[in-house]
């Protein structure tokens, strides 16, 4: 649905160049909802912002539904806006209009019939589920609810495409649950594809199938969610794993002992459907200690995670190893004892 093609875009000030992007490439399917992370400065906000051209790239070509949309006149231009939706994390709501203004005002720009905005804007409200606080101003509302009614603004005109940038990172946890849940719902309901910039690993976690890691203006690594966290490629990847909020995990210390190695093994699906750990004790006679574990529910599927100590022959630990990575399983040597 979208192509991203060999993007690149420099701002130039007081004859001062950054590169912001260096060359992105990247590919979107109609329904995917879309994981872009990185850290503050990556380029994500100036990728999102190409997305609806706020931003002109310096070169390259973004083709939305066939159509490179940076060869739109006016007119086209203002038809495309309208198909993409846009929240933030600030809301960007108008402090001196009621719920319902906020909304109606979205809908009144874009010449929607007179007379049918009051029921479109009731219709929204009901999709984020704030019906009751229609005469509400900004300043009465949560952040949850204010992002509620941000979502309502930006679905108002009934758009394909969904962009987020950063817009639950001002929430709280759990008022991003909330929602991520909301925005996958109205995904499946509206047949949406979402873009969601985010520096949280938790929230592609949480709600994307697809991911791409942005680093310095680059794209990093891009692919399914459940196969960068089954098999993070880059260190950058693995530092934003590491970092996740853990949903359950049961943990133990452990100590760091000569001879013995410690591993993380990481797997796709609620169980590794071969029995790993018996093949391991079997096959190399060496003796294996789980030593914790822990789940990441993905939109998708689940990775799982073991540590497991190994003691035995040096030698068949390594040998051990080597046959866990032959078995496709992602293997991380905590400790080489
Ligand atoms: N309008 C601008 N003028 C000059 N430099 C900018 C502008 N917007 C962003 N940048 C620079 O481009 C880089 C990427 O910024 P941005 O896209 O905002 O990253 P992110 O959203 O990932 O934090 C940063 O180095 C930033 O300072
Ligand atoms: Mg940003």
């Amino acid at each position: 649905m979208i192509q991203i093609k060999d993007i690149k875009k420099t701002y130039t000030s007081n004859k001062i160049s950054v590169d912001a992007l260096k060359n992105i490439n990247l590919n979107i399917d109609k329904g995917d909802f879309y994981g872009i992370i990185g850290l503050s400065g990556a380029g994500k906000s100036t990728l999102i912002r190409l997305l609806n051209r706020l931003e002109e790239p310096s070169s390259g070509e973004i083709i939305v539904e066939s159509k490179n949309i940076l060869n739109f006149n006016n007119s086209e231009l203002q038809k495309y806006r309208k198909k993409t939706g846009m929240i933030f994390q600030g809301f960007n709501l108008m402090s001196s209009k009621s719920v319902e203004k906020n909304i109606a005002f979205a809908l009144e720009v874009a010449d929607y019939p007179k007379e049918k905005i009051k029921s479109r804007v009731m219709e929204l409200l009901k999709l984020v589920e704030l019906e009751d606080k229609i005469h509400s101003y900004p300043a009465q509302l949560s952040g949850g609810q204010k992002q509620r009614v941000a979502i309502a603004r930006a679905l108002a005109n009934h758009p394909k495409i969904l962009l987020s940038d950063e817009a639950t990172s001002a929430l709280d946890p759990k008022t991003t649950k909330n929602i991520l849940n909301l925005l996958k719902d109205i995904q499946k309901k509206l047949n949406l594809t979402i873009i969601l910039i985010t520096h949280q690993m938790e929230v592609i976690r949480d709600s994307c199938n697809k991911v791409a890691v942005l680093d310095g203006g680059n794209v990093v690594e891009a692919g399914e969610v459940v196969d960068i966290f089954s098999n993070p490629q880059t260190a950058i990847t693995q530092e934003f794993i590491k970092h996740l909020i853990p949903e359950e995990e049961v943990e133990v210390t452990f100590s760091q002992k000569k001879g013995r190695k410690i591993i993380k093994l990481s797997y796709v699906g609620m169980a590794v459907d071969k029995p790993i750990i018996s093949q391991l004790v079997r096959k190399f006679d060496i003796d294996v200690n789980i030593l914790a574990g822990s789940i990441d529910k993905l939109v998708t599927n689940s990775v799982g995670h073991l540590i497991l100590e190994l003691s035995g022959e040096m030698e068949k630990q390594v040998e051990s190893i080597d046959w866990l990575k032959q078995n496709k399983l992602g293997i991380e040597v905590l400790y080489n004892g």
